[in-house]
């Protein structure tokens, strides 16, 4: 099969693109047909070195994709073949990635395709979508009638973000760095739009909360200034910090406790199959619906993935702003 590989960890060219064998499923597993895999800038922390990890050699990075399964393992019981399927978490813990023509997945990462979403729709929100889904329900157990604000509202963890809180009848404000960006969240349903580069995030926040504060804050970039959130916060509020390995921000401890705020860490990784699953379905009736609606600002063909890798590293590392939407690659 084609697939996109490393032999060591590297720069975006690092990426090779060649043959490889196309693996065979294990009990409790399925063949999928990749027809689009998405890039996420873990892949890029994975790829690069920058987080370490046990890699098989050669190594398919890559952890979401959606397609068509084309054969089943022993005792594997969730799907047959031909049914369109979605998941993530693949290119970790030791699996193979998705940047290939096939994936052998464990049938409990899989979810079946709503008939009316499109394969590409599906990878560029499986990671993406199921992070928002844990920060937002799983952890802060958000609920109709309060306020998210959302740091960094049109990016891919902040853009299902803003849908699902919507979804669930909460009202949202959401920063973008760009008048561009400030449309595409207003059309994902965020109801205040800060543009971060040219408004005052803070006195913008207080005057859409009328100085009640916000209840739930996604913190989708490495969290540098807590003293601006916590002053932000309305009484029991819930923080969400899921981003920066490396942020060390200063704690202000009293403002923190004397309001009875939460403060809320996860990787997504690390959550279960059943905690992942849980998000997957709720997620299916909101696409299935129309209700949770994927952005995708590039597509590469899979003899491309390094300048896919490249162009999510500039955004996610330099912060080049040159990425409005998922990066999506497409085999054949
Ligand atoms: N813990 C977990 O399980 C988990 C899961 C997924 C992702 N993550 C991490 O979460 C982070 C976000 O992931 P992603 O996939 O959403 O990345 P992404 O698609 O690259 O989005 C990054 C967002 O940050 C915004 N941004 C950049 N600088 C900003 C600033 N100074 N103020 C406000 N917003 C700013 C960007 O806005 P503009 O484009 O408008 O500038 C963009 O919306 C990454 O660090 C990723 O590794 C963690």
């Amino acid at each position: 099969m084609k697939a996109a590989f490393i032999e060591q960890p590297g720069p975006p060219d690092t990426l090779q693109y060649g043959d490889l064998p196309a693996p065979t499923p294990g009990p409790g597993q399925v063949l999928v047909r990749i027809a689009a895999s998405a890039v996420n800038p873990i892949d890029t922390y994975i790829r690069g070195g920058m987080v370490a990890a046990k890699l098989p050699t050669p190594f398919i990075p890559g952890c979401d994709l959606a397609g068509t399964v084309a054969g089943v393992g022993p005792d594997a019981t969730r799907f047959r073949v031909g049914d369109r399927v979605w998941g993530s978490n693949q290119g970790l813990a030791g699996r193979q990635g998705t940047l290939a023509e096939f994936a052998v997945v464990d049938e409990h990462w899989l979810y079946p395709t709503p008939a009316n979403v499109a394969d590409a729709d599906a990878a560029a929100l499986a990671l993406v979508g199921i992070t928002a889904h844990l920060g937002l329900f799983d952890r802060t157990n958000l609920a109709a009638g309060e306020t998210v604000f959302v740091n960094g509202g049109t990016g891919g963890v902040g853009a299902a973000v803003v849908q699902m809180a919507k979804a669930v009848g909460a009202r949202v404000i959401a920063t973008v760095g760009s008048e561009e960006k400030a449309e595409t969240a207003r059309a994902l349903g965020a109801d205040v739009v800060v543009n971060y580069r040219t408004d005052d995030v803070t006195v913008a926040v207080k005057t859409a909360t009328e100085g009640k504060g916000v209840d739930v804050w996604f913190e989708t970039l490495p969290p540098t200034d807590l003293d601006r959130t916590v002053e932000l916060m309305a009484p029991r509020g819930r923080i969400v910090a899921m981003a920066g390995r490396g942020a060390r921000p200063v704690f202000p401890n009293g403002p923190f406790y004397v309001k009875g705020l939460a403060l809320f860490g996860f990787a997504m990784f690390n959550a279960s199959p059943d905690q992942q699953r849980a998000c997957a379905e709720q997620m299916n009736g909101w696409m299935a619906a129309g209700k949770l609606r994927a952005t995708i600002g590039r597509t590469f063909p899979l003899a491309e993935a390094a300048a896919a890798h490249r162009l999510q590293e500039e955004n996610t590392l330099q912060k080049a702003g040159t990425l409005a939407g998922k990066i999506i690659v497409v085999p054949g």
